[in-house]
């Protein structure tokens, strides 16, 4: 007689299932992007990033109380300043907008870990990541720029520094600037990984950063590649990066489990404002459930191998966390 072997229905009802589970999503693996705009006194909603807001310093710690309330451990500031210039003065600026909202945030919050983006494309004048040569971006020449800012915003109090910039030897040029002020315990979280993609839209809107001329295809990563992903992620590493960030998510998924399989150290995913706009959008038009979609998105990241999610759903996925329908 043949044995017939059945799965024993361990996938029937909510319990059973839940015990079975591959992949759970915790909130102290969530990271909550915020962006902070000089001025005071100003909250004021992003309209390409439904249900976020820009923040004046003042008003942040207003909104982390939120954030702290639904169980969200670290946020990642953006920062709009008002005036721009050529060498983006405003990102290393000791009282620039991001070091005021650190001081801030820190003051009243200091349980929240404070990871700060750190790119120069939000205060120069051009939008470029980095200084300009004859209209091209000099690497070289935009490495110390970027170390400055890292160590303003560490000396304002930030936990983790995050370079977006894509220029080479950045995270070296941080590591050696933090170390040398004796930041030694300050991590680097580099964004190793990271694609020229059309899905960082509402974001270049959220903060008044698309380049004037040209784009960032000479310094993002072309999206057919993936083993130059590797490449990067390796030489990040080397360089002194603690944790590696693949960005954007959705459509890199191979990329996080190539990264997570060659590489242990922590991956971060970014799902990025494009992916999160996708969703929403969808979810008004009466398309999608954005609960049901956000979900499956957060879990298919991590089950992807990623440790670390960065996403605009973070308090939307802390409530649908306490309610149960993931986890
Ligand atoms: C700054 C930066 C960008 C994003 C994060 N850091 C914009 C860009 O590279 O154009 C995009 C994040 C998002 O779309 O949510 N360099």
């Amino acid at each position: 007689m043949d044995l017939i072997v059945r799965p024993r229905r361990l996938r029937t009802d909510r319990v059973r299932r839940e015990l079975v589970r591959e992949t759970r999503v915790s909130k102290s693996s969530l990271v909550l992007p915020i962006f902070i705009r000089e001025g005071k006194k100003i909250v004021e909603e992003i309209a390409a990033l439904s249900g976020h807001s820009r923040y004046s310093p003042d008003m942040l710690p207003y909104f982390l109380e939120t954030v702290q309330k639904a169980g969200i451990k670290s946020v990642l500031l953006f920062g709009i300043p008002l005036y721009k210039d050529e060498q983006g003065s405003g990102a290393y600026d000791e009282n620039g907008v991001v070091q005021q909202a650190v001081r801030i945030a820190k003051e009243h919050f200091p349980d929240i870990q404070i990871i700060t983006d750190v790119c120069l494309c939000e205060y120069t004048s051009h939008g470029h990541c980095g200084m300009l040569n004859d209209n091209r971006v000099d690497n070289d020449k935009t490495l110390p720029l970027i170390a400055r800012t890292a160590l303003s915003h560490v000396q304002a109090g930030a936990d983790i520094v995050a370079p977006s910039d894509m220029m080479d030897g950045r995270v070296k040029a941080i590591r050696e600037a933090l170390d040398l002020s004796g930041f030694t315990e300050n991590a680097i979280m580099s964004y190793a990984v990271k694609y020229s993609s059309s899905f960082y839209g509402p974001f270049r809107e959220a903060a008044g950063s698309s380049p004037s001329f040209g784009d960032r295809k000479s310094y993002q990563m072309d999206y057919h590649n993936s083993r130059e992903a590797l490449k990067e992620a390796e030489l990040d590493l080397l360089e002194g990066a603690d944790i590696l960030m693949v960005k954007p998510a959705l459509a890199y998924l191979d990329i996080v489990t190539k990264v997570r399989s060659r590489f242990n150290v922590p991956i971060a995913a970014y799902s990025v404002s494009g992916e999160y706009a996708l969703v929403k959008q969808a979810h008004q038009a009466g398309l999608i459930d954005e609960t049901e979609a956000f979900c499956e998105i957060a879990v298919g990241i991590f089950r992807a191998g990623a440790d670390i999610l960065i996403t605009y759903s973070a308090l939307e996925l802390a409530k649908w966390i306490d309610e149960g329908r993931i986890g």
